[in-house]
């Protein structure tokens, strides 16, 4: 388990819902708001981010799914707000993809997001990928710069899933190769 002296990361737990729905639901609305159609991201949020389907989705279901990983404040052991939520998979022979990446928009650029990734990174790589792939909306200058900075390279773009509304809306495909390091 990481460890600061302001938050954990760790692997969720049930009682972890809330808080990993409303910090995806606050990141994606704040992040997306001046950038998709507002019924698009009120759709993503209504599907993926409701309580009860991250409750269902908390634990590992490895290797299509290996769990919710979170961000808590305090200290090992507290029970400390929700301050981040990220996940990954394994989506085919040495393949990681990662799904989810979102943080509290207060705690932006303090090293969160990267401790997040770093952890489903070693995820990623115990369960055998040799590489790691994140759909990013096209033009989220939030999420493009943050993968950049971590080595993810530009493979690409293709139509985003999830929504008959998302009609003309693209996401990149970024890639980065994962070392032994
Ligand atoms: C992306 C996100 C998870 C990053 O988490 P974070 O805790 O803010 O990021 P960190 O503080 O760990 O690291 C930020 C790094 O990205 C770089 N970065 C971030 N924005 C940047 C920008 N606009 N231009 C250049 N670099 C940028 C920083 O320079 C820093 O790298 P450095 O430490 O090498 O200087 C977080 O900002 C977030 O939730 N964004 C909105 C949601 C989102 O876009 N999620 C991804 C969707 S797939």
């Amino acid at each position: 388990m990481a460890r600061s002296p302001r938050h954990v990361i760790r692997a969720a737990v049930a009682a972890d819902a809330p808080g990993i729905a409303d910090v995806c639901t606050r990141a994606y609305r704040a992040t997306y708001r001046d950038l998709l159609p507002s019924s698009f991201v009120e759709d993503v949020i209504t599907r993926f981010y409701d309580e009860d389907r991250v409750r269902s989705e908390v634990a590992p279901a490895p290797p299509h799914w290996l769990g919710y990983v979170v961000a808590a404040a305090g200290s090992p052991g507290e029970r400390g707000s929700v301050l981040g939520a990220a996940g990954g998979a394994i989506t085919g022979e040495g393949v990681g993809e990662l799904y989810v990446l979102y943080l509290d928009p207060d705690r932006r650029g303090e090293g969160i997001g990267t401790r997040l990734l770093d952890h489903v990174t070693v995820q990623l790589r115990d369960h055998g990928a040799r590489e790691m792939w994140v759909s990013v909306a096209e033009g989220n200058d939030r999420g493009v710069p943050f993968y950049r900075a971590r080595g993810f390279v530009e493979r690409g773009r293709v139509p985003m899933h999830t929504s008959e509304v998302s009609d003309g809306l693209w996401s990149l495909r970024m890639f980065r190769p994962l070392g032994g390091g």
